[in-house]
């Protein structure tokens, strides 16, 4: 008798506040990885959202949704941080630094000692920093720690220019680089739409320069926009963390926005920036390096500047 022993894939989830509890219900409507491990400070929110979740199973994909601590996360295939303050209103993403700093310091100890070899996605604030933190305190290889970067802006510029437009969101090639906060720009010189430049659909559609800088703008500014609101963004960023988890756990191969370790690319070394990148079943297989025009790559520049001073100041 042939008895095949497929692996069971398994998620280990760290912070079950808005962002970590709306990612365990999109990964749940997905029906993403059989075993999903919720570990947070908070121990009873982690036991009565896995016994909420369970519920939803029924109608999803069968999964061995629990509460847990850093040794379940042994053998979890990917770990997503989430936990961290989220802004106040009037706060930027760069004003967590200190207090999120000392809770990744927190988390990747314990994590790295049970024994966890898998990948390690970070989307708690400001995301590119942490992003380059957890990767220097785990000592794992820089294509295994990765951050959710500009995957959240990236859709809000695919959501604003496919309003403009009248085309699908998810028809529009467009990216937000540098830093997931206030120094991202638009790399419009290489945005397409139906193979098309950008541009050239954009002049045809009667948008100027300045309606070009204003979306830019919105898009920069809605995580405050939205904030205001209702206090916290997370279903927009759950999604991306699902859509990134897809890639790794499906070996997709896939080019999606993240925060990535930059080697020479943009001429950039020693930081984490959001860019696309191959991601697959080892993580980040290939930083893919956008092709910018002049005043792109300067804004690329100054963002890793923003991003290489807060670091330096933070970490020291
Ligand atoms: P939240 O306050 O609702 O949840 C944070 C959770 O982290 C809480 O459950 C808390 O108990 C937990 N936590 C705190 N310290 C911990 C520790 N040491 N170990 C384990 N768990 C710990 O906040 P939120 O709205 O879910 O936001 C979480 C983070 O995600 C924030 O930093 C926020 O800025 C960020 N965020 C990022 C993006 C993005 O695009 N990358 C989008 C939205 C929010
Ligand atoms: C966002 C968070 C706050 O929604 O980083 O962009």
């Amino acid at each position: 008798m042939i008895v095949l022993a497929l692996k069971r894939q398994k998620v280990a989830l760290i912070g079950d506040g808005a962002v970590g509890s709306s990612y365990a219900y999109a990964m749940m409507q997905q029906g993403l990885a059989e075993e999903f491990v919720i570990v947070d400070v908070i121990k009873e929110r982690t036991v009565g959202d896995a016994l909420d979740l369970e519920d939803a199973q029924v109608f999803t994909a069968p999964k061995h949704v629990y509460s847990g601590d850093y040794a379940d996360c042994k053998d979890a295939d990917l770990a997503v941080i989430t936990a961290g303050a989220p802004q106040k209103p009037g706060e930027t993403r760069l004003d967590l630094v200190n207090k999120n700093l000392k809770i990744m310091q927190s988390i990747i100890k314990p994590l790295v000692d049970s024994g966890f070899k898998g990948i390690i996605v970070v989307a708690a604030n400001p995301v590119d920093i942490l992003t380059y933190a957890a990767q220097k305190f785990s000592g794992f290889p820089k294509n295994r720690v990765f951050g959710s970067g500009t995957s959240l802006d990236s859709s809000r510029l695919k959501v604003a220019l496919g309003k403009k437009l009248n085309i699908s969101s998810q028809s529009i090639d467009a990216y937000i680089l540098g830093e997931h906060g206030d120094s991202e720009f638009a790399a419009y010189s290489a945005a397409r739409v139906g193979g098309e430049p950008f541009l050239d659909v954009a002049k045809r559609a009667g948008l100027s320069d300045d309606d070009l800088a204003t979306i830019e703008d919105q898009v920069r500014h809605k995580a405050y926009e939205i904030i205001n609101r209702k206090g916290a963004t997370f279903y927009g960023v759950a999604t991306c963390l699902m859509r990134i988890s897809r890639a790794i756990l499906h070996d997709e191969n896939a080019i999606l926005p993240v925060g990535a370790p930059m080697d020479g690319e943009y001429g950039l070394h020693d930081v984490y920036i959001g860019t696309p990148a191959v991601i697959n079943g080892s993580g980040i297989e290939k930083v893919i390096e956008v092709p910018l025009n002049d005043k792109e790559a300067a804004a690329m520049k100054a963002s890793a500047e923003t991003l290489q001073k807060t670091t330096k100041d933070g970490m020291a």
